[in-house]
């Protein structure tokens, strides 16, 4: 269902213990014969978990745990979808939301016309059966369901999901801001690969696609004109609304999600969306992003020192720079940026924030000037500035997290593609796609090579697609671009 249709709140409170999702709707929503369905194969699996677990194969426990998430997840979210399309009042359940917000024990929410999930953390007396009965009780006019489900979860997948919910809370609230502001800043953004890339991922009718980096819907409009669906993620406001206007023909065919590629698992499922035909992600920032000098991006332009995509992230360029310790900033900038003078800079930065916050970019870029003469067409902060921007943004973090879930979600000979702009990505992309793509795996001291566990995928390029002579006289940015592709199993 879309952003508007939903409504998500997260708590600013970290978990730590014990936490559940639990997923109530109201009563209704599923067909007897749908919840009978779904019921019955839960209890099968429940059984043979059980068996699992005296027999103490962890392995098959593991497998069996993550069958019964994807079978709830998918009996239900049909029709909730539906249901929450036909009916666009919140108001029913806004009674709970206001509930829910003042509940200690809630971390996040999200809630549907007719559901609502809850991620809860346990620390009092009261068991999560209790709460979840107290909760119904008090749910006013709304007849929940006698039987919700219930999940323990790990605070890290808690915190997970928290993130996702607080992302798109923000993002559906910078989408409605944008969407007010009367004098939109143009946005444009040349693409690179355009053709190379959406052809790899074989568009036509009926496909499902996702463009895990919409940006201003220059991959994702050449999905569309196919006949493919698209379902196009950015964490970025500004890229949603530019990518909204722009594909506005397509509406019924693209769905724009507000959040984090690093979840688009969670992001697609809470969308009712399980299994697509290819996933496209073209790393890095866009062309706006970088232009726009109050978005803090560029050393040659004065701006605020920002640099985050997501303008609703808990952390800036300012704030590592004038907080982070002398040691941190040095491992930023020569582990992302690969800058030799990165304990220098560091040690400088750390002289200057002493006698006045450093703020704006031109500020740094000045301290980074006064650190390392200018050698060749290169101004010195380059590599400061992309150490500092893929550090702002967790950029490697999110491209692992892609990696490793992305073929989750594809069908078997479903396509992925991913375009990257600078050797870490490139390296994480290649490792990546090489490990998951050897039949076998060869160690010196095994007699023979064994079949590799994690093999699921082919090589669909062997060699990474790069920009032709064209493309770069039109557009020297694409230099550095390559293009790689696998295809599932
Ligand atoms: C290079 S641009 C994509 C341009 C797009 N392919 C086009 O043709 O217009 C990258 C976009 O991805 C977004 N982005 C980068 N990292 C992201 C992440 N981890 N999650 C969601 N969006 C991300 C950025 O905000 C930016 O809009």
């Amino acid at each position: 269902m879309s952003i508007a249709a939903t409504q998500n709140h997260a708590a600013a409170t970290t978990p730590a213990g014990t936490c559940y999702k639990v997923l109530m709707w109201e009563e209704g929503a599923l067909s007897p014969a749908e919840l009978d369905a779904w019921q019955t194969a839960r209890r099968d699996l429940l059984a043979r978990m059980r068996d699992a677990g005296i027999k103490g194969a962890r392995g098959t426990l593991a497998r069996l745990g993550a069958e019964l998430r994807e079978l709830s997840a998918r009996a239900i979210a049909a029709p909730l979808d539906t249901c929450a399309r036909a009916s666009l009042s919140l108001t029913r359940v806004g009674a709970l939301a206001a509930k829910l917000q003042r509940a200690d024990e809630v971390l996040a929410y999200r809630l549907t016309p007719c559901s609502a999930t809850v991620l809860v953390e346990l620390s009092g007396e009261e068991g999560i059966d209790t709460l979840v009965s107290r909760w119904s009780a008090e749910s006013g006019e709304v007849q929940w369901c006698s039987n919700p489900l219930v999940e323990a979860i790990s605070p890290a997948e808690a915190a997970e999901w928290q993130e996702a919910c607080r992302s798109e809370a923000a993002g559906a609230a910078a989408d409605t801001d944008a969407d007010e502001e009367s004098s939109a800043t143009p946005f444009h953004h040349v693409t690179v690969l355009r053709s190379e890339a959406v052809e790899a991922l074989q568009p036509a009718e009926g496909r499902v696609l996702v463009d895990a980096t919409l940006g201003g819907g220059g991959h994702s409009e050449l999905m569309l004109q196919s006949g493919a669906t698209v379902w196009g993620i950015d964490q970025d406001p500004a890229a949603r609304k530019a990518a909204r206007k722009r594909l506005a023909g397509y509406a019924d065919r693209l769905h724009i999600v507000a959040g984090n590629f690093r979840n688009a698992v969670e992001l697609l499922r809470a969308e009712g969306l399980e299994q697509v035909d290819g996933i496209l992600a073209d790393i890095g920032i866009s062309s706006p992003q970088v232009d726009q000098a109050e978005r803090g991006f560029s050393f040659l332009a004065e701006g605020p020192l920002d640099m985050r995509m997501n303008p609703a992230a808990p952390r800036s360029a300012a704030d590592i720079v004038n907080t982070a310790a002398e040691s941190e900033l040095a491992d930023i900038l020569w582990q992302y940026g690969e800058e030799r003078a990165s304990r220098a800079i560091a040690r400088r930065i750390v002289q200057e924030r002493a006698k006045a916050p450093i703020t704006t970019t031109t500020q740094l870029a000045a301290v980074i000037a006064g650190v390392l003469p200018r050698k060749g067409k290169q101004h010195p902060a380059t590599r400061s500035f992309q150490a500092l921007r893929i550090a702002v943004n967790d950029e490697l973090g999110a491209l692992d997290a892609l990696l490793e879930t992305g073929l989750s979600l594809l069908k078997s000979g479903g396509r992925f593609a991913i375009i990257t702009f600078h050797s870490l990505e490139d390296r994480a992309v290649k490792r990546y796609f090489d490990r998951v793509t050897r039949p076998e795996i060869d160690r010196p001291e095994w007699p023979a090579p064994r079949p590799n566990p994690e093999y699921a995928a082919r090589l669909v390029t062997r060699k990474p697609i790069v920009a032709s002579e064209a493309e770069l006289a039109a557009n020297p940015r694409a230099r550095s671009a390559k293009l790689r592709v696998i295809e599932k199993l």
